[in-house]
């Protein structure tokens, strides 16, 4: 047997959580034959919520999940975790600025960066997924110094997967054909949607370029840049509102269906291609060096590289430059409020 793998999920009382511990106990997170031991770490108002659905994933009888445990201490929450999975944050309220959020949020993750520095496992990694998911995984990531900053990193997984439904629905092909998509950026109305190295693999095997298919099917490459701009990427980026407005609450089964693939590749592997994840920046792309931000990346066994020499349209040059410009001004605000200090 494997050796059990400890996975803490804060925020584990609300939409996301409900939708995320059953499949990380049912073993589509790492394998079915990995077992698996679930920490629930919430504030005390969500302590109920995360109670029943402890009770809920004893009653599934899950193979792999060999133990549950809720609790509203940080400490006792990151204590020995293996994977931290950050869903909780404070959301945007009425007239609320960038500032009071950031604020909110550095509340939150600068302790609990601080938690995991103290108490969690040698090996431990971190995926953000609470909003603004960046900027938070930047100050968890501050506050632990003795975690090496590539273990932090954001979801953009989520808007990887909208990018490749748009273009399922649009060519009329399987989702899971698609690979190489891209999301650079912030996870934000900012983000960057790229499938100029996206390709499409046929049930013969054979490979085509997604922007050849989508000329095709658009009538023309004219037609196609004109479609990219003014549908598909507006699409994706607004996808979470249409969701909001369609369902009449956020989209939370398919943003824990996004943070199972991420860390599913980080650790087994990304297959085909790349898949998009928020990760510190080395510099790669001309994406300045310490922030997080979302990149083509390869991943196995808890590691990723991002995906080097890719060649970038100038209109998506462009539109990184802006969403890396907003990334920027949030890290000079939570510098500035001193929020990534300890
Ligand atoms: P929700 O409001 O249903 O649940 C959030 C839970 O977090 C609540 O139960 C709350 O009590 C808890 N919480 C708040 N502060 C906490 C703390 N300090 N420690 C532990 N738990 C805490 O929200 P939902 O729908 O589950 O979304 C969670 C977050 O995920 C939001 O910030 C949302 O914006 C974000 N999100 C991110 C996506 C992405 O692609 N990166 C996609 C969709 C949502």
């Amino acid at each position: 047997t494997q050796t059990p793998v400890t996975v803490t999920v804060t925020g584990a009382g609300g939409q996301i959580g409900y939708a995320l511990l059953f499949r990380i106990a049912s073993g589509a997170m790492f394998g079915v034959h990995r077992p698996v031991r679930l920490k629930l770490l919430e504030i005390p108002t969500g302590l109920k919520s995360a109670e029943g659905a402890a009770m809920e994933l004893q009653d599934c009888a899950f193979g792999a999940l060999q133990s549950v445990e809720v609790t509203d201490d940080a400490a006792q929450g990151f204590d020995g975790t293996n994977l931290a999975l950050l869903v909780g944050a404070r959301p945007r309220g009425p007239g609320m600025e960038r500032a009071d959020l950031l604020t909110a949020n550095g509340a939150i993750f600068g302790p609990q960066g601080q938690a995991i520095n103290e108490g969690a496992a040698d090996d431990v990694r971190v995926l953000v997924v609470g909003n603004p998911a960046n900027t938070n995984a930047l100050i968890a990531s501050a506050h632990a110094p003795d975690v090496p900053a590539e273990r932090f990193t954001a979801m953009t997984r989520l808007d990887h997967n909208r990018a490749l439904a748009q273009l399922s629905l649009t060519l009329g092909v399987p989702a899971a054909a698609i690979d190489s998509v891209i999301i650079w950026g912030n996870h934000s109305a900012s983000q960057v949607p790229d499938i100029s190295h996206a390709m499409i693999t046929a049930a013969d095997g054979s490979r085509r370029r997604v922007t050849e298919a989508l000329a095709e099917a658009l009538g023309g490459s004219a037609k196609m840049e004109i479609w990219l701009a003014e549908t598909f990427i507006p699409k994706v980026a607004k996808r979470g509102a249409e969701i909001i407005e369609v369902r009449g609450s956020s989209s939370a089964a398919s943003a824990a269906a996004a943070a199972i693939d991420h860390v599913h590749d980080w650790f087994l592997g990304t297959g085909v291609g790349w898949t998009s994840a928020a990760v510190v920046s080395d510099g790669s792309y001309s994406v300045p060096r310490g922030l997080v931000s979302s990149f083509p990346v390869e991943g196995l066994d808890g590691s990723w590289v991002i995906r080097q020499g890719l060649e970038m349209a100038p209109a998506i040059r462009s539109r990184l430059e802006a969403s890396v410009k907003e990334l920027q001004e949030e890290r000079e605000i939570v510098t500035s409020l001193g929020l990534l200090k300890r």
